[in-house]
């Protein structure tokens, strides 16, 4: 069966690019920037309306929030630099992206999450959204990263990119959401160490949530979960009638096509 995606051009669509696509996860502070380009590229020939763009750490912010014990909050006055240098990082990885963006003539913009995102034990409690949402509705291309924030309860945390993805969605009632990732889609177990993972083409929402249990996380260093932390998110996203596709953006095109609409290679997840 063919998966297709429908488009809505009034309605936003929100593109997650995962930290393992655009940087090394097994190096530190690991750039990709021939996949960052290429993106960027796809992105601009796509050329969607209304298009908000999250991206993930990967080798940027993980080992750094790991290193200090960053999710799990303020404990001691060592960690506090720990919180500053995972924010600063997150800002370097950002300027690459932004800076690839906007040299291909891709209107974005950057928007801090720590400066506008304030979460209660881990999950977002207050987001002015009011640049975004004026960034927008003037046509520009609002891009976000997963953070390290202030957290009411913990004192601090990090957000993952795929919470923000979730709550965008959400709360501007996204016309679909596209995750790029560094496999061909969604799995029954993980295509890194099983040999013999297949590769679910079509989901709806109740059978996304048997196959939840089986998804191990990540393989590499991932703070924030995973593949499985992202189904977590997704679920309540898919069953508000949004569409989730998950491609392989470290394939050439797949992103692209994506975001064209219409057939989707890698996973698609609909409500029913
Ligand atoms: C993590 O963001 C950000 C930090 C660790 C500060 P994500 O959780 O969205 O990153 P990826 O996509 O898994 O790398």
């Amino acid at each position: 069966m063919e998966s297709v995606l429908e488009l809505d051009e009034a309605k936003p669509t929100i593109l997650k690019i995962g930290g393992s696509v655009i940087t090394d996860k097994n190096g530190e502070l690991a750039a990709r920037t021939e996949v960052i380009n290429r993106l960027a590229e796809e992105i601009q020939k796509a050329n969607t309306r209304r298009l908000v763009i999250v991206h993930g750490g990967g080798s940027f912010g993980h080992p750094t929030a790991q290193k200090y014990g960053i999710k799990e909050g303020l404990r001691e006055e060592t960690q506090k630099i720990g919180f500053a240098e995972t924010h600063h990082v997150m800002t370097v990885l950002n300027g690459l992206v932004m800076d690839s963006l906007v040299w291909h003539s891709v209107p974005a913009v950057s928007i801090m999450p720590s400066s506008c995102i304030i979460t209660k034990n881990g999950r977002i409690k207050t987001f002015d959204d009011a640049a975004l949402k004026m960034l927008l509705g003037m046509d520009f291309v609002p891009v976000l990263y997963g953070d390290a924030v202030l957290d009411e309860t913990l004192g601090f945390t990090v957000l993952s990119g795929d919470q923000l993805v979730a709550y965008l969605a959400m709360k501007f009632n996204a016309a679909r959401i596209v995750i790029g990732v560094d496999t061909d889609g969604l799995y029954d177990a993980d295509p890194k160490t099983a040999k013999n993972a297949k590769l679910y083409t079509h989901l709806t929402l109740s059978e996304l949530e048997k196959v939840k249990s089986r998804l191990a996380g990540s393989a590499a260093v991932d703070v924030t979960g995973g593949m499985l932390g992202k189904i977590n998110e997704l679920i309540p996203v898919v069953a508000q009638g949004i569409p989730v596709a998950i491609v392989n953006a470290a394939k050439p095109n797949r992103t692209y096509k994506a975001l064209i609409g219409g057939s989707v290679e890698g996973t698609l997840i609909e409500k029913e």
